[in-house]
């Protein structure tokens, strides 16, 4: 079939869809959703069989849904309708949840059913949610729908549905959202948090100064008096709640008279409120319109807060919050590095340069990577970078960073290593994965192992040394040229990966613990001298030191020369900027 997407954005569950229907054999094309007259005018050009919206915020023109089927995929069970249905399904507490399709109508979300799917839900930020339950469940259901298009079948109205348990839902406002810490426990309080992250967080305020908390894990020993700042980590700031406490990892500081933006009447028609995050001068002020950690957001503020430390640093502490956590089961050490959205700062990467250094030190055999649950790595941190006073020597100091720990693990000689991909990774994140012995994803994991959608960045993390031998130049050249999403099945196809494991996560970690002890048992001893005299041998041939040269040297142009692309696209990217046309890579009925 032809299928167009109609998209606000080429998100991770957009991609996943792409990949998958391409898989399948389905010609794909996408169009942002940018003006109706450009929707219209793709649906001409294309002639598509069938127009999908994967995720949109606003609906689908009259003139489009009347003359095609349009199907809408809605991350909420049947019945369920308008822009904040995640967000009150955790909030509410929802035990299970679900993703159906529907066609579009005059009436958001109120058309016919083609397919659900549900889930059962977990105690997550909404974005991970999304992420992982409700992007399976969507390409299930969407699967499902185009069977049942392809079929000749008819969408079921919701008015002969069996059971629904939906209901229309409004737009979740700031009120909804607040927290009140002399009363909510901290279960509340994770709730509300979770439920607003990644966006728009919590509108609430630090150290007497507004600000939109998010990213919250819990604690179990700290405590205090109710809304207190009890303590620092790292990014991080521990707040007392009435029961215990709550850390808060990231936050978005807002000037006095904007803490309640997102509830003004402007808000209410686009569902997540994303014009608040415009760059808003106000005065000699502006305000951020990204996430930064939270110790650094108040780094002033934060400086007399006592900190934290972990008794053992790397330890895995499992009743704290901690971002690189190591265990042990046998011969095999793992290595979780759970940073926000895979973003790795400068100080990230030499914590956990440090720590990898330190696992590798341990009477182990296997050291396995482990990364997030949401994301492996996305490379340096974009967010960090646009708000150092110079972002240039920012990039400059992350890429040297990233680069240590991938020439690290390239140079360990004492394990073999493995990168375990639970989560998607892009950019240098999928490179530094690459610098492992070997690569295993999670069957639904989405890679973008290419750099140039951030303005013609060259990369580096060794990329030049690692992806030749695995896919050839040409297969090298074609993978950063076309730009496109990978699934883990198609990474292990063209060799970039070595394995894919289970799609679900508890059983992807157990088939990682397995495989991994089955590669620290027999054979062992004849692999690691193998992989030292493969190192050794390609240094003869080429030192890793010339390669990492090479590399930064078309980095140094792209932040210190004179072209700003780099610049201009982190800015749009961090600003979370709309789009105004459609890469070509992806809109392929444009000419
Ligand atoms: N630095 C800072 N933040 C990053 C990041 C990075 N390298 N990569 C992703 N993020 C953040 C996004 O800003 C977004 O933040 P939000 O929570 O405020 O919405 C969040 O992670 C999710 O990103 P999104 O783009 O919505 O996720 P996705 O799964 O749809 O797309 C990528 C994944 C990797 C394709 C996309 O995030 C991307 O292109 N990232 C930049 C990669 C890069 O160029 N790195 C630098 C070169 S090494």
């Amino acid at each position: 079939m032809r299928i167009l997407f109609l998209t606000h954005g080429f998100n991770s569950l957009t991609q996943r869809l792409f990949a998958e229907l391409t898989a399948l054999g389905h010609e794909v094309s996408v169009e942002f959703d940018i003006a109706d007259s450009v929707s219209e005018e793709a649906v001409a050009l294309f002639q598509p069989d069938l127009v999908l919206a994967p995720f949109l915020k606003r609906a689908i023109p009259e003139s489009i849904w009347r003359q095609h089927v349009c199907l809408i995929v809605h991350p909420g069970i049947v019945g369920d309708r308008g822009p904040s249905a995640l967000d009150w399904a955790i909030q509410e507490g929802e035990a299970e949840w679900g993703v159906t399709v529907l066609q579009a109508e005059a009436e958001m979300d109120a058309g016919p059913v083609w397919a659900t799917a549900g889930f059962p839900m977990r105690r997550a930020k909404k974005a991970s949610l999304y992420r992982q339950e409700v992007t399976e469940a969507a390409v299930r259901a969407v699967k499902e729908a185009l069977a049942r298009f392809g079929r000749g079948e008819k969408p079921t109205s919701l008015a002969i549905l069996p059971d629904v348990r939906g209901c229309p839902r409004p737009v979740m406002r700031q009120a909804d959202r607040a927290i009140d810490w002399r009363r909510d426990d901290t279960a509340t309080i994770l709730r509300k948090i979770d439920a607003a992250d990644g966006f728009p967080g919590v509108a609430d305020s630090l150290f007497g100064q507004p600000c939109h908390l998010h990213d919250a894990w819990p604690e179990a020993r700290l405590r205090g008096a109710p809304g207190e700042i009890v303590a620092r980590r790292e990014t991080a700031l521990c707040r007392a709640t009435v029961d215990g406490a709550v850390w808060i990892g990231h936050v978005r500081r807002s000037l006095a008279n904007s803490a309640s933006a997102d509830n003004a009447p402007a808000q209410a028609g686009s569902p997540d409120g994303r014009s608040e995050t415009r760059w808003t001068p106000a005065g000699r002020h502006f305000l951020y319109p990204f996430k930064l950690p939270a110790t650094l957001a108040f780094a002033a503020e934060s400086a007399s807060i006592p900190e934290a430390p972990l008794a053992g640093r790397f330890t895995a502490d499992h009743v704290t919050w901690q971002d690189i956590r190591y265990e042990e089961a046998g011969a095999v050490g793992f290595l979780h590095f759970d940073f926000l959205n895979g973003a790795m700062g400068t100080r990230q990467c030499q914590r956990l340069t440090e720590a990898f250094r330190w696992a590798s030190t341990r009477p182990t055999r296997v050291l396995v990577l482990m990364g997030g649950g949401d994301f492996w790595s996305n490379g340096i941190h974009l967010n960090l970078i646009e708000a150092a006073e110079s972002p240039a020597d920012e990039s400059w100091a992350n890429i040297n960073a990233i680069d240590d720990l991938a020439e690290a693990i390239l140079r360990c000689e004492s394990h073999l290593t493995v990168a375990a991909l639970a989560g998607n990774a892009g950019a240098g994140g999928c490179f530094l994965a690459r610098a492992c012995d070997a690569v295993w994803a999670r069957d639904g994991v989405i890679l973008n192992p290419h750099y140039r959608n951030m303005g013609n960045l060259h990369g580096s993390e060794f990329w030049t040394y690692l992806l030749p031998p695995r896919v050839g130049t040409d297969g090298a050249a074609a993978i950063m040229r076309h730009r496109l999403p990978l699934t883990a099945a198609e990474a292990v196809r063209i060799g970039f990966h070595d394995a894919v494991l289970a799609g679900d996560t508890a059983a992807f970690r157990v088939d990682v613990a397995r495989r991994a002890a089955a590669m620290a048992g027999e054979g062992f001893t004849q692999r690691i001298e193998d992989k030292r005299a493969r190192r050794a041998c390609d240094e003869v041939e080429k030192p890793l030191s010339a390669w990492r040269a090479e590399e930064l040297a078309e980095m140094r142009r792209n932040f210190y020369g004179f072209d700003p692309s780099y610049h201009v696209a982190r800015w749009h990217f961090v600003a979370r900027s709309p789009h105004s046309w459609t890469p070509r890579h992806l809109a392929r009925h444009r000419p």
